[in-house]
Formats: C-alpha cells, sequence, structure tokens
C-alpha cells in the first residue's frame, strides 16, 4: 500500500518561510498547481474562493502596507521590526492568498464554504510538495488587518483562509509530535 503520494501525505512537513528560497514554481507549474487548487469539492459549485498571487515587486508592495499598519499601530517600535514585517511576504519566492467568498446562501451552508476554501489551501500544499518543492501555509495578524485587506483588495465579506508560501527547502525540516491517533479516533 505504498506509493509517493501516500509517502508524501505521511511524511510532509511545513518549512518556515524564512527557509523558502529560489527557486519558486514556474509560470506552467503555477497554472497548474492554481488548477489543482480549484478541482477541490465545493459544495453546490459556488467557487467560493479566488486565489491572489504575489510574487516579485508585489510582494514588497504589499509588505509597504504590513509595515505602515504595524508602523502606526506600534510607533515606538524599532526600525528593525518594522523591517521585518516590510518582508513578510517576501521571504518565499511564491505566496498565493487563498480567498474565501463564503457567504450566506439559500441551500449550501456557509460553514460549508468556508471548509472548502481549506480543502484549497491544502491542495496548493500538497501539490507544491509534490512538485518538489516546500510550503507554509500561514494567515499572521495582518489576514485580519482591514487595513492589509483593503491593500490586497478585499470585499468586506471576504477572508484570507491562507497565505501558502511555496519556494525551495534551504534546510530538511525535523519531525514535530503528532496527535496521538487514540486520542481523536473513536468508533461509533
Ligand atoms: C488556517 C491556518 C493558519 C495558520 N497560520 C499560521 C501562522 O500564522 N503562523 C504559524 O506559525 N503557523 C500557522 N499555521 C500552522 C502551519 O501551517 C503548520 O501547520 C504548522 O507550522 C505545523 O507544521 P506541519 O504542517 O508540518 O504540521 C496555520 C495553519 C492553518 C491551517
Amino acid at each position: 500500500m505504498m506509493n509517493e503520494t501516500l509517502d508524501l501525505l505521511r511524511t510532509r512537513r511545513s518549512v518556515a518561510p524564512h527557509l523558502l528560497a529560489d527557486p519558486g514554481p514556474t509560470a506552467a507549474e503555477l497554472d497548474l498547481l492554481l488548477t489543482i487548487a480549484a478541482r477541490v469539492p465545493d459544495h453546490g459549485r459556488l467557487t467560493p474562493w479566488r486565489f491572489i498571487v504575489l510574487q516579485g515587486e508585489a510582494r514588497h508592495r504589499i509588505g509597504e502596507a504590513i509595515a505602515a499598519a504595524y508602523r502606526a499601530d506600534n510607533p515606538t517600535a524599532d526600525a528593525a521590526k518594522a523591517e521585518f514585517e516590510r518582508g513578510r511576504l517576501a521571504r518565499a519566492p511564491l505566496v498565493i492568498a487563498v480567498v474565501s467568498r463564503a457567504k450566506p446562501h439559500v441551500k449550501i451552508p456557509e460553514w460549508e464554504q468556508t471548509i472548502s476554501a481549506g480543502a484549497v489551501c491544502m491542495a496548493l500544499v500538497v501539490g507544491a510538495n509534490a512538485m518538489g518543492f516546500a510550503t507554509s501555509w500561514l494567515t499572521e495578524w495582518y489576514a485580519f488587518d482591514r487595513r492589509i485587506l483593503d491593500a490586497l483588495g478585499l470585499a468586506p465579506d471576504e477572508s484570507i483562509a491562507g497565505f501558502v508560501h511555496i519556494g525551495t527547502p534551504t534546510t530538511p525540516p525535523v519531525e514535530r509530535p503528532r496527535p496521538v491517533m487514540s486520542d481523536i479516533v473513536t468508533r461509533f
């Protein structure tokens, strides 16, 4: 019962964004990743999510907005901290923001639309790892900050399901403790 897909799913680990270097996915790999991610289960076929691709200079432009919001909230913080905030989304060569567009619907619960966006993030993670890249699915404070959501162009009823960071790992990840299956599995 062993194959590459099972091995990947069994051993996958996140790699912190500062350890994700060039090269990132090519244009063709990025297209494939987005196509894979848009194939997740989606009750009612509402496509309750969308993508914002952050690459190259665009990562620094959003970094300006993140640093400005940080400085406004922390006027006494030292310059190095603001500089770190500026570079937040510029650590990995590619960041894909997965935007949830879940909203009330006559038939499909909003919760189901929301978790479909989580499936999108995971499909990006698995797909990118299958291509030989490593990933980090993060939100951080700016995923919940209206100023940053405005800068990214999110509507008031949209949310960030994740910033999926993708790149080539500079350091192999170390395993972390995993749930004890008997703690989380019961039989009904
Ligand atoms: C929706 C979501 C948001 C997350 N946001 C963060 C985050 O902001 N910062 C962080 O350190 N980890 C965050 N994580 C956790 C990492 O993605 C990752 O799961 C964790 O570092 C454990 O590594 P593993 O994927 O190898 O188990 C988030 C996970 C999810 C599902």
